[in-house]
């Protein structure tokens, strides 16, 4: 199958955006199509507005079935705007976190049921679904170290505040999205240093995107 639509997926501290940032230019540099790099929440004027409303410490009361809709109203917004006008170009869209974050998150972290917010999801993207997904794995714990150590001087956002329990629900359920989605979820163990889990996902996308690779 050709590869177009990559999603990167991962709990909180798992370093998803570092090993993005020395993975992303090397893509650039080999890939002979259009790159679309992009994030959820947000990537495109309207979404970024829902994800500062969604991450903004402020607003902590926020209910939870409240938070799923928000998430999937910015992530039919993004898709439309952003994500399939660039497939539809032929282009390869690497997009950070996408409806996994929100069977992960909102489905057993904040414990709406991963079906529930998996159908809501259904309708947000009209069944678009990642030709590919690379889960950046940590345990819970490893994550939440990372967190604290890395961000010790800057302000949490609201989710990173949330306890222990709750990171520990939404990496169990990473791993039966894992399990139940062996075609779509390439795992990288990203306990490892930077540098390797850089270049096993590096590795991953070249062979995946062999076809467009020179
Ligand atoms: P980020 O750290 O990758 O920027 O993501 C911000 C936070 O948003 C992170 O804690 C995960 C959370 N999130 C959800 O809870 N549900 C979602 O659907 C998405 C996309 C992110």
């Amino acid at each position: 199958m050709t590869t177009r639509f990559i999603t990167f997926e991962g709990p909180d501290g798992a370093g998803k955006d570092s090993v993005l940032d020395i993975v992303i230019p090397q893509v650039r540099e080999h890939l002979h199509r259009e790159l679309v790099v992009t994030r959820e929440p947000g990537g495109d004027h309207i979404a970024e507005q829902i994800r500062d409303l969604i991450l903004d410490p402020d607003n902590k009361a926020m209910d939870e079935r409240t938070e799923a809709l928000l998430y999937a109203a910015s992530r039919r917004q993004h898709l439309q705007a952003v994500i399939e006008p660039a497939l539809a170009r032929g282009g390869v869209v690497i997009c950070d976190r996408f409806v996994d974050s929100s069977i992960a998150y909102q489905g057993a972290g904040r414990g709406i049921g991963e079906q529930a917010v998996a159908d809501l999801n259904g309708f947000a993207t009209n069944g678009r679904t990642p030709d590919l997904t690379i889960y950046l794995d940590v345990p819970a714990a490893v994550g939440l170290e990372r967190i604290r150590t890395h961000r010790k001087n800057q302000q949490y956002d609201r989710l990173d505040q949330e306890e222990a329990a709750f990171h520990e629900r939404v990496h169990d359920a990473y791993l039966r999205l894992v399990h139940n989605n062996p075609q779509r979820i390439v795992t990288v163990d990203a306990t490892a240093a930077l540098q390797d889990v850089a270049a096993e996902t590096l590795s991953i996308l070249r062979a995946h995107l062999a076809g467009d690779w020179q």
